[in-house]
C-alpha cells in the first residue's frame, strides 16, 4: 500500500474522529439563474461540452479491434472503434456519400461499417475502402472521402474525445496529475456487468449531486449511505478535476489497529470526478459506478449513462446475486433518492424562491466545480488550462 493511500486514510480517521470535514475558506453564493438561463445554458454546454475533451466511453467497451461504440452526444453522433493496431479512433458516424448515419448508437463488432443506404464501406481507419457500383457511380477520390475524424486518446481506461472536429488536445496536459490517480483504478481491467441510460434533472443540479457528502445521511440511509460516513470529505484536485474521499463506516475500526496492519482502502470510498461530466465512484471494494452526465438540449434535463463495473465478472450464484445487489442498490440511490430530489429542485428553481443558492463551507467541491465552470467561460478556445488553480 502506498504511503500516499495512508495519508489520505489518516486524514479520513482524523475528520472521523474530530467530528470534521474538509472545508472551502468560506461559503458561496451561487445565482439560480446560473441554473436557469437558456443563453447561459448555450453558451456554457458550447465552451465546456463542445470544446473540452471529453471521457465519452471505457477502454473496456473496446475490448478488441474491430470493437466499437457509437452514441450521440450533444447531438453530435459520435463512432469510437478500435483499429488493428490496437488504437481508438473516432469520427463522426456520418457517411461521406449523403450523409446516413453509418451504424445504430450501441457497441459490437466489425471488420467494416457498411452504410445502410447504399452500402459505401469504410474500416477501421475510416477509410472509404469500398463502393456498392461503384463503376456506374463515377470517380470519387477516396483520399477525400473518409470518415471525418475527431480527436481522440486512450488514457487510464477512458476513451477521451472532442466533439469539435478539426480541433485537437493534448489529453497529458488536460489530465495532469489526475492521469496517475486515474490509473491507480486499473479501469481498463474491469468488467462491464450492466449499463443503461437514466433521465434526470438540468445539467448543474445533477452535477451538484455527484459532489458533496452533505447529503449521504439524510438521503441515503438505505441504500449507499449505508456503507458511508455521511458529511465527511477528504478533498484533492487536479485541476478541474477532484478525487473527493468518503469514510465508510468501518473507518472506526481502524482506530484500534496498528498502521502496519491496515488494509486502508476498504476503509474509504473515493470518487473520481471528471470534469465537467464523469464520476467514478467505488462504491464497494469489487464494484464501481461510472458516471456520464449528458447534458440535454434545454437546461432542465439531462440523461446519465451508468456503468456497473465488476473487478471480477461473477461466475457463482452468490456472486451474481451480489453483482445484482449492488446495481439494484445504486440504481435507487440515484434515479430514485439523488434524481428524485433533483428533478423537485429542477421543478421549483423558477418559483422565485431563492435567487442564489448557497454552498456550504463542508461543499468544497460544489464550489471548485461552479469556479471551473466560470473559469473556462472566461477563456479563449486555446487557453492553457494548466496554468491555472481554484
Ligand atoms: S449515404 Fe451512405 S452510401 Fe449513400
Ligand atoms: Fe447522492
Amino acid at each position: 500500500m502506498s504511503a500516499e493511500t495512508i495519508s489520505l486514510v489518516r486524514r479520513a480517521l482524523t475528520h472521523y474522529r474530530d467530528n470534521t470535514t474538509d472545508q472551502a475558506p468560506g461559503t458561496m453564493q451561487m445565482p439560480v439563474d446560473a441554473y436557469l438561463d437558456p443563453n447561459r445554458y448555450a453558451a456554457e454546454v458550447e465552451r465546456i461540452f463542445k470544446h473540452l475533451p471529453l471521457a465519452l466511453a471505457l477502454s473496456l467497451e473496446l475490448p478488441e479491434p474491430g470493437s466499437y461504440r457509437a452514441l450521440t452526444m450533444l447531438e453530435v453522433p459520435v463512432l469510437m472503434v478500435r483499429g488493428e493496431d490496437g488504437v481508438v479512433r473516432a469520427f463522426l458516424n456520418v457517411c461521406r456519400h449523403r450523409g446516413a448515419k453509418l451504424c445504430p448508437d450501441g457497441a459490437d463488432k466489425t471488420r467494416l461499417f457498411s452504410c445502410p443506404y447504399h452500402a459505401w464501406s469504410y474500416n477501421h481507419r475510416g477509410e472509404l475502402v469500398a463502393r456498392y457500383a461503384q463503376e456506374s457511380f463515377g470517380e470519387v477520390d477516396a483520399a477525400t472521402h473518409g470518415l471525418t475524424e475527431l480527436a481522440c486518446a486512450e488514457r487510464s481506461g477512458l476513451i477521451w474525445v472532442s466533439l469539435t472536429p478539426g480541433e485537437q488536445f493534448d489529453v497529458d496536459q488536460w489530465l495532469g496529475d489526475f492521469a496517475a490517480e486515474l490509473d491507480t483504478l486499473d479501469l481498463a481491467n474491469w468488467h462491464l456487468f450492466e449499463q443503461r441510460v437514466l433521465p434526470g434533472p438540468g445539467w448543474k443540479v445533477t452535477m451538484d449531486g455527484y459532489l458533496e457528502a452533505y447529503h449521504h445521511n439524510v438521503v441515503h440511509g438505505r441504500t449507499v449511505g449505508q456503507h458511508t460516513i455521511g458529511n465527511l470529505l477528504v478533498l484533492d484536485t487536479y485541476g478541474p478535476h477532484q478525487r473527493l474521499t468518503f469514510g465508510r463506516k468501518t473507518l472506526s475500526e481502524l482506530e484500534d489497529t496498528p498502521e502496519s496492519e491496515w488494509n486502508p482502502l476498504e476503509h474509504v470510498r473515493l470518487i473520481h470526478s471528471g470534469f465537467p461530466n464523469l464520476s467514478i465512484s467505488g462504491i464497494l471494494g469489487d464494484h464501481c459506478l461510472v458516471s456520464h452526465i449528458i447534458p440535454g438540449p434545454t437546461p432542465e434535463t439531462t440523461t446519465t449513462r451508468q456503468s456497473i463495473l465488476v473487478a471480477k465478472r461473477p461466475e457463482t450464484p452468490a456472486e451474481i446475486a451480489a453483482s445484482e445487489n449492488f446495481s439494484a442498490m445504486v440504481l435507487q440511490a440515484v434515479q430514485d433518492e439523488d434524481y428524485g430530489i433533483g428533478l423537485g429542485i429542477q421543478a421549483c428553481l423558477d418559483s422565485g424562491a431563492n435567487r442564489d443558492f448557497v454552498f456550504g463551507r463542508n461543499e468544497p467541491a460544489l464550489q471548485n466545480y461552479h469556479k471551473w465552470v466560470a473559469w473556462f467561460m472566461k477563456q479563449q478556445a486555446d487557453v492553457n488550462w494548466s496554468d491555472s488553480g481554484t
